[in-house]
């Protein structure tokens, strides 16, 4: 989802009252971990870079690295034991309305909003008149992942591209903008149109196309291939879990809270070791509207108000702006699937209305693209929050598997679920029953960054004192947000896409941005170190706006450890910003970058960092950098006015470079790589999204013509693509 800023449509600053726990920096908590120094002592660090490489060896193939390097989806061969050089030259930053990319590389759109996924569906008009989106490429892809195909092959010019669709640019998505829309006008007078409504909902989800290289290399849609298929607002999925059939998830239309109806904000994603795909919910609460139900039942009143939804929520003057509220449960004619967007207790229990709707949204799902058969699944064990997405750890035989995540929303919290069920590599191949042993039974935990560089996993279950109010373990992952603040977790400047590197087993995470840094919510801390004042253009923004990359390593190298040390990678500043207090990793013209937010490690170990940005786009559009990252501890320890720190080894020119410049509005966000290393696929979402109809903003990629990296001149509506980036030689990219 976009930045973090104030426009109505993306009021993250709504979400900035939602934390109120005691949690905050450590200024007030005494050490109590072990020292970084008896840290380094006890042999963590040398043991984890001792130990992972023979363990990552150990998912089960024994052979020589191939020369093709897999893709997110296409199994865990060995890596590479040293990352390869960047060999490219950096893209300058820029304002224009086409894509940059490195000399010598050609890009070419790929797949756009509202694409057709089969024959039948006629072609996109772009002029807001087009129906059928439960048959088109929906709106703001995010996330995208390469599945080679067939399944278990390491194909590179035959795959499945499933993408998640996030979110809507609702002024393009109709003839004249949105009718009645509460998203553009907050005393809109209703009912809204249900023809409107219903391509709202279907333009979100995710989509599963068949794409094949063609001649020149020029990639296609296989609009022929009878697997293309869409997940979206309104399709049936399964609830898994422990969360699955508690009274918490007994709706009007699911009397018995094993089932629900869709997936909404499908933003980051994931790859799970036995050939699925992961999707995480996010900013799904602001979905809905809530009646005057506050005095019902105080529990239940508490737990929506953690999540956002407090009772009278739709009233323009509620001090929780409903961002994405866009009126489904006042669609003209709507039918049950267009009212549960409607949560207020209105009937004489759950099952006679859908008070507990909201419980259904906020989940890693699980969909296997190569199973037609399959819908997908919830999985409720790895907790209910903004979830950005999901990322395994090293993958080892014998070993519980560890999945890393994050809520992405201003002062909420690091994620770690460990499954109970340890890996046996002949279940690489299980589809979605993978997810039924592994992901359906385990511990969660949430992160604690202490004050010394070390941290400490809290266990979220029954068996931890600090959560005796809680029922049972539903209603921990239900209501996982209080039960972070009740263990005592460390409120983060929001944190976005994780990445763990192959080559290291340590695991990164995008904390993107946060205004309420040091301002109105928390104070800084070792984790969160900076609160300063960013100028953009005429006006100034406060917190963290640049935001920052953390890292960290567990303990002994374990994954299931509960332990870690931990440093902070790369801060995001400008260039020409204060080295002392902002520019603390010494970014330079070639690789400075404001709100990281996307982020991807190849199998090379090569670190894709793409931005969501609201600060420095007065001077560049978003864009993607390539890292060469190094290791917790490669820097030193710093102070920041006032605040101790621990900051990695400062960026080079060889080390981060920037390969990718987007188009005014847009964000970049989703990336996969062919296992050939020869076509990088990427998103460019929401182009032009502050735009209106009278001006556009930008009109990518009808600007660039067929090649996304040349300009045009043209005036059409802009639409969210994935692009297709290769070397115009024909070799590996990035190197
Ligand atoms: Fe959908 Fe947190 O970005
Ligand atoms: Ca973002
Ligand atoms: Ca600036
Ligand atoms: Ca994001």
């Amino acid at each position: 989802m976009a930045r973090d800023r104030s426009s109505p449509l993306h009021a993250h600053d709504s979400q900035s009252t939602l934390n109120r726990s005691g949690n905050d920096s450590f200024h007030s908590i005494v050490a109590r971990r072990i020292s970084r120094r008896e840290c380094l002592e006890r042999g963590f660090l040398a043991a984890a870079l001792g130990v992972l490489p023979g363990a990552l060896a150990a998912c089960g193939d024994e052979d020589e690295p191939s020369a093709d390097e897999p893709s997110q989806a296409a199994g865990a061969l060995t890596p590479a034991t040293s990352p390869p050089a960047l060999g490219f030259r950096a893209v300058p930053k820029g304002l224009d309305d086409f894509v940059r990319v490195p000399e010598g590389y050609v890009a070419f759109v790929l797949t756009a909003l509202g694409d057709p996924i089969d024959d039948a569906t006629p072609a996109y008009a772009n002029d807001g008149s087009d129906g059928d989106f439960s048959r088109r490429i929906g709106d703001h892809g995010d996330a995208l992942m390469y599945f080679p195909y067939p399944r278990a092959s390491n194909s590179s010019s035959e795959g499945l591209l499933m993408q998640n669709h996030e979110a809507l640019t609702d002024v393009y998505l109709h003839v004249g903008g949105p009718t009645n829309s509460p998203i553009s006008d907050k005393t809109a007078a209703l009912p809204r149109p249900l023809a409107e409504v219903l391509k709202e909902q279907e333009a979100h989800g995710v989509s599963l196309v068949k794409i094949m290289k063609g001649e020149g290399g020029r990639w296609a849609i296989d609009r022929g291939f009878a697997g293309n298929r869409r997940w979206h607002v309104n399709t049936e999925l399964l609830l898994s879990g422990p969360a699955a059939g508690s009274p918490q998830m007994v709706t009007k239309l699911t009397p018995a809270g094993d089932r629900t109806f869709g997936t909404l904000n499908n933003c980051g994603n994931g790859y799970t070791p036995w050939g699925t795909y992961l999707s995480g919910e996010e900013n799904w609460a602001f979905y809905f509207r809530r009646g005057d139900d506050a005095a019902t039942e105080a529990v239940r009143d508490a737990k929506l108000a953690r999540q956002g939804i407090v009772a009278n929520n739709v009233d323009p003057a509620a001090s929780v702006a409903p961002f994405n509220y866009r009126a489904w449960d006042r669609a003209e004619g709507g039918a049950a699937l267009q009212l549960r967007f409607d949560c207020t207790a209105s009937g004489a229990s759950a099952a006679d209305d859908f008070r507990n709707e909201p419980n259904h949204f906020g989940y890693v799902v699980e969909l296997d693209p190569y199973d037609s058969a399959q819908t997908g699944k919830k999985r409720t064990a790895l907790g209910r929050m903004a979830h950005e997405g999901a990322w395994f750890g090293p993958v080892v035989e014998g070993q519980p598997l560890v999945v890393y995540m994050g809520d992405d929303s201003r002062n909420e919290y690091v994620y770690k679920y460990v499954s109970n069920a340890t890996w046996r590599a002949a279940d690489a191949t299980l589809g979605l029953a993978g997810g039924d042993k592994y992901l359906d039974d385990g511990k969660l935990y949430v992160a604690r960054f202490d004050a010394d560089g070390t941290g400490e996993w809290l266990l979220l279950a029954k068996d931890n004192p600090a959560l005796g109010s809680f029922a049972d373990l539903a209603d921990i992952v239900i209501n996982v947000r209080s039960a972070s603040d009740a263990a005592g977790a460390t409120k983060m400047d929001r944190p976005e896409w994780g990445g763990v590197n192959p080559l290291s087993g340590e695991f990164y995470v995008s904390l993107t941005n946060n205004s309420s840094r040091g301002t109105s919510g928390p104070a800084v801390d070792a984790a969160n170190p900076r609160s300063y004042q960013e100028q953009r253009g005429e006006t100034s923004q406060t917190g963290n706006p640049n935001g920052h990359i953390l890292r960290l390593r567990e303990a002994g190298g374990n994954g299931a450890a509960t332990a870690f040390s931990w440093d902070v990678y790369l801060f995001g500043a400008q260039a020409d910003a204060d080295p002392a207090t902002v520019n603390l990793s010494a970014l330079g013209p070639d690789n400075d970058f404001s709100s990281p937010d996307g982020l991807w490690f190849d199998r090379r170990g090569v670190l894709w960092i793409q931005t969501d940005d609201g600060a420095y786009t007065d001077v560049t559009n978003c864009m993607m950098l390539a890292a060469i990252p190094g290791q917790v501890g490669d820097g030193a320890q710093a102070v920041v006015a006032g605040q101790a720190t621990f900051v990695g080894k400062p960026a080079s020119p060889d080390t981060l470079k920037r390969f990718l410049v987007g188009v005014p509005g847009s964000e970049i966000t989703g990336v996969d790589l062919t296992p050939d290393k020869r076509t990088l696929i990427v998103g460019i979402q929401h182009p032009g999204e502050t735009g209106t109809l009278d001006r556009f903003q930008s009109n990518w990629p009808a600007s660039s013509g067929a090649d996304a990296a040349l300009t045009g001149v043209v005036n059409n509506r802009p639409r969210t693509a994935t692009i297709a980036i290769s070397r115009a030689d024909g070799g590996d990219i990035g190197v």
